[in-house]
């Protein structure tokens, strides 16, 4: 439709090189309405007549109902949709819906659409995850396990204090989304090819319609930027990082050898030749689509990085990477969510773990330090404890004090008091004395848990209230075109 200076056609395969039809399904509903609130605009400022405004608005109409189909001989949704609207409506009235505007303003109209919608569902998936893990916390703030530094038992801990450590990770990629929205939501319609038209249009009527907060205001940046793609699959790209740290661990704590948790088998897959098998795919999935992920990411920044100002072609393969990343994105965080509320907590073996360690060393330290020891002294002292205790293969806590004494021959300290004290201390000891803020401690999970559920409030409050400022714009739009084409 538009190779009005050439004599020749593209062959197929060409055509088929050069299209981006298949991947356009994901905004052609997008792409329709932004050409029936441009076509109101249009409209609304003389530039076609009332007629022609209904002819086209019906049109886009019938196409919402039917399904596109994707074998033509057009090179994008764009074409397609247009060529469509002027076999309905006529050359007269259909030819005149792309006045005032051009495909490089129409694309970054519909990816913005599609990507404000995709932040509304994962910003509310994250919400839902996020609450998972509070409420998991909240019932797990008693099972006392060892948390590890290295993938080595480094302190005493508590399993809510890991859970609420995760809250928060997924507490920053929403706060991410978050933000990020804000620049999504600009509308980049009426730019033109580049830089604008002569006729007389009005852009913040078309970004109103469209439930946009404001206009991306200079037509060169509004055609020629994707910043926006990457800043947001770059996010996705953090909190699949985020998500792929969650899946390892739980990976680990399934072994038989750790057995903190036990994934429901709802969860779980089978071998095809061990019987006995359970394994952690879905865990495994997560790591593996974080790695597709981050390659998304790479392939926008690589696309964008040497492109000169303005729209160039290259840009319609950026597309290929948001789809994917925003449906791995929502399906991680849903699967991993039902995932998390039907998994096992094995409390026993996560306090078990911790006899078999000496997490406690650095407790017995402090207690040195309380007593005026420089730190460094303390340090050495409950290292070298440490090696007596590993050389008789015994805890700490088992140490005579004729043992405690020649491994602290050179030390003017109070020994009897020392092994009084190795002696008593323990993992719930530990945690009592914990009290720094945002610690193991026990008051510590308690202050957390309501904190963090009040933040999840604000949050959902926020997202909600978005998400309805995007569904009203499109029924006030909807009624809009009801009534001029009744
Ligand atoms: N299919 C193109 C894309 O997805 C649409 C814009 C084409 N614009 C152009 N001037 N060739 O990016």
């Amino acid at each position: 439709m538009y190779r009005s200076r050439f004599t020749e056609n593209l062959d197929e395969r060409t055509l088929d090189y050069l299209s981006s039809i298949s991947e356009d399904k994901e905004i052609a509903p997008y792409d329709i309405w932004g050409s029936q609130a441009h076509t109101i605009m249009l409209y609304e400022n003389k530039i076609i007549t009332k007629k022609e405004t209904t002819k086209i608005l019906s049109s886009l109409e019938e196409l919402k109902k039917e399904n596109l189909s994707i074998k033509s001989d057009s090179e994008d949704i764009h074409e397609l949709i247009e060529s469509l609207v002027i076999k309905k409506a006529g050359k007269q009235a259909g030819g005149k819906m792309h006045t005032a505007r051009s495909r490089n303003d129409q694309v970054s109209l519909d990816i913005r659409m599609k990507i404000r919608d995709d932040i509304n569902t994962i910003c509310s998936c994250l919400l839902e995850m996020i609450e998972t893990l509070v409420s998991l916390a909240e019932k797990n703030s008693d099972a006392i396990m060892p948390l590890y530094t290295h993938l080595q038992q480094a302190q005493v801990g508590v399993f809510s204090h890991y859970l609420l450590a995760y809250a928060d990770a997924l507490f920053r990629d929403l706060d991410r989304f978050y933000v990020t929205y804000g620049r999504v939501n600009e509308s980049p319609l009426g730019a033109g090819p580049i830089g604008g038209t002569s006729l007389p249009i009005d852009r913040q009527s078309t970004a109103r319609m469209l439930g946009f907060k404001g206009l991306v205001e200079n037509s060169i940046d509004a055609t020629g930027t994707r910043d926006f793609v990457a800043e947001y699959v770059g996010q996705v790209a953090i909190l699949m990082t985020n998500l792929s740290r969650l899946a390892e661990d739980f990976i680990i704590w399934s072994t038989s050898e750790f057995s903190f948790i036990e994934l429901s088998d709802k969860f779980a897959s089978t071998s095809s030749v061990m019987p006995q098998k359970k394994n952690p795919d879905i865990l495994e999935l997560t790591r593996g689509k974080t790695a597709q992920v981050i390659g998304y990411q790479m392939a926008i920044l690589s696309n964008i990085k040497g492109l000169p100002s303005g729209y160039g072609r290259d840009l319609q393969q950026i597309k290929t990477s948001i789809w994917p990343a925003s449906k791995i994105a929502i399906s991680a965080l849903l699967v991993n969510n039902a995932m998390l509320k039907t998994m096992k907590i094995n409390k026993h073996k996560m306090k078990k773990a911790l006899d078999s360690g000496y997490s406690i060393s650095l407790d017995i330290a402090e207690h040195l330090v309380k007593k005026g020891l420089p730190f460094r002294t303390a340090h050495k002292i409950v290292g070298q404890l440490v090696q007596t205790a590993s050389n008789l293969k015994k805890p700490l806590s088992s140490l005579s004090l004729p043992e405690i004494k020649k491994s602290l021959s050179g030390y003017k300290i109070d020994l009897k008091e020392l092994y009084r004290v190795i002696k008593s201390m323990n993992a719930h000891s530990s945690l009592e004395q914990r009290t720094s803020h945002g610690s193991s401690g026990k008051s510590e999970q308690q202050r957390m848990i309501l904190d963090r559920k009040k933040k999840i409030q604000a949050y959902r409050i926020g997202t909600v209230k978005r998400t309805n400022e995007v569904k009203v714009a499109f029924e006030n739009l909807a009624a809009k075109i009801k009534t001029i084409t009744k």
